[in-house]
């Protein structure tokens, strides 16, 4: 059976850095709290800028991927898009992101998972390479979150970012790639994170309430229990499942949320926090984008070498969760 490899990594995001200080003047907070809370410094918010929206951020980084890869965008057969933060509603950002590339011989589509959608999306592009009915693929992950922030919440405006990751998944027959995928989710809870406006059922318009539009909604103590046993039994699953303990794994790449919450998972996990790559302090919890950005960098700088085991492991509105397992390659 064929393995998905990873063989490019790519990222972008906006020039504007908004500091926590930044922030200070915008909302009641300090950057003591944002720091001791979440361990966020600083976030990248985009400007109006094409290049900026969801569609421009994901095609930058889908570029620099396929340069890392190596190939052409006509040889892609699949564009895979996690997003919450499409520039439209429809088409899909990952049609748009097609057009950018001139990716004319693949077929494209956006996965709504919440923060998991870049693994959502990894999986389902997995599965098709191993069923031989898809060769080379694009997963990406994008977000504009700013366009749906209450901008006076500061329980939420200094969380959420913008940015974009992409990764390039080709069929190998060799050994290792993509080891195993693992996802979950539970629609009972979707009202712990939700964006209030927009599709077909908008209560605030229905019921004439005077509310603002697309501001995301969020319950954040709640969450940050389930993220913390979701990723962390996520992750015992796929080790469990590769028979691997966590000595055996150089690095685990989980969503970027919270500092706070990855400690949780590694204490939990019984890994080193020098395991853990987190580049949350820089760029904020960018949702779908925030694993591909934060793996660009771990490939980029070095720190993840041909033949280490990299986990991977997200949570998300829904709830979704995710994992995946990989034997580095490139
Ligand atoms: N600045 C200053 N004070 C604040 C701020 C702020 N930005 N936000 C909230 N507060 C205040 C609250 O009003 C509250 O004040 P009170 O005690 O007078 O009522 C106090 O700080 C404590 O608020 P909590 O919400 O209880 O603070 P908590 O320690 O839970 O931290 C946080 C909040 C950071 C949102 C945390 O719950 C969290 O990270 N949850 C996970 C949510 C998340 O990451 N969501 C994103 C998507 S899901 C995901 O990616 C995992």
């Amino acid at each position: 059976m064929p393995q998905a490899h990873i063989i490019g990594t790519g990222s972008a995001v906006p020039k504007r850095v908004l500091s926590n200080k930044d922030l200070e003047g915008i909302v009641d907070t300090s950057d003591k709290w944002i720091t001791r809370r979440t361990g966020i410094k600083e976030r990248r918010i985009s400007s109006k800028a094409e290049d900026e929206s969801t569609t421009g951020l994901g095609t930058r980084a889908c570029i620099k991927a396929l340069e890392m890869a190596g190939i052409s965008p006509e040889s892609l057969d699949m564009i895979a898009v996690g997003t919450v933060t499409p520039d439209r509603q429809f088409p899909g950002a990952s049609c748009m992101i097609q057009k950018e590339l001139k990716a004319d011989n693949a077929y494209a589509f956006d996965v709504s998972a919440g923060c998991s959608g870049f693994l959502y999306a990894l999986a389902m592009a997995n599965d098709s390479i191993r069923a031989k009915s898809c060769h080379n693929a694009l997963i990406v992950g994008a977000e504009r979150l700013s366009s749906i922030l209450n901008w006076s919440d500061r329980g939420t405006c200094v969380l959420l970012a913008d940015g974009a990751g992409a990764v390039v998944l080709s069929s190998k027959k060799k050994k290792g790639g993509i080891l195993s995928t693992h996802m979950k989710s539970d629609g009972s809870l979707w009202e712990l994170l939700y964006s209030s406006y927009g599709n077909s059922y908008t209560p605030e318009i229905l019921h004439g309430l005077d509310v603002k539009p697309f501001y995301l909604k969020m319950e954040g103590n709640r969450l940050f229990k389930r993220a913390v046993e979701c990723l962390t039994s996520i992750a015992e699953e796929a080790l469990r499942h590769n028979s691997l303990s966590c000595e055996k794994i150089a690095f685990l790449v989980p969503h970027q949320a919270n500092i706070r919450i990855l400690q949780a998972v590694a204490k939990n996990l019984g890994i080193p926090l020098e395991k853990v790559y987190m580049n949350v302090q820089k760029y904020g919890n960018t949702s779908s984008a925030s694993i591909p950005i934060a793996l660009d960098e771990a490939n980029r700088n070095g720190r993840i070498k041909k033949g280490d085991h990299v986990l991977f492991a997200a949570f998300g509105a829904g709830l979704t969760w995710a994992s995946a397992m990989v034997k580095w390659s490139i």
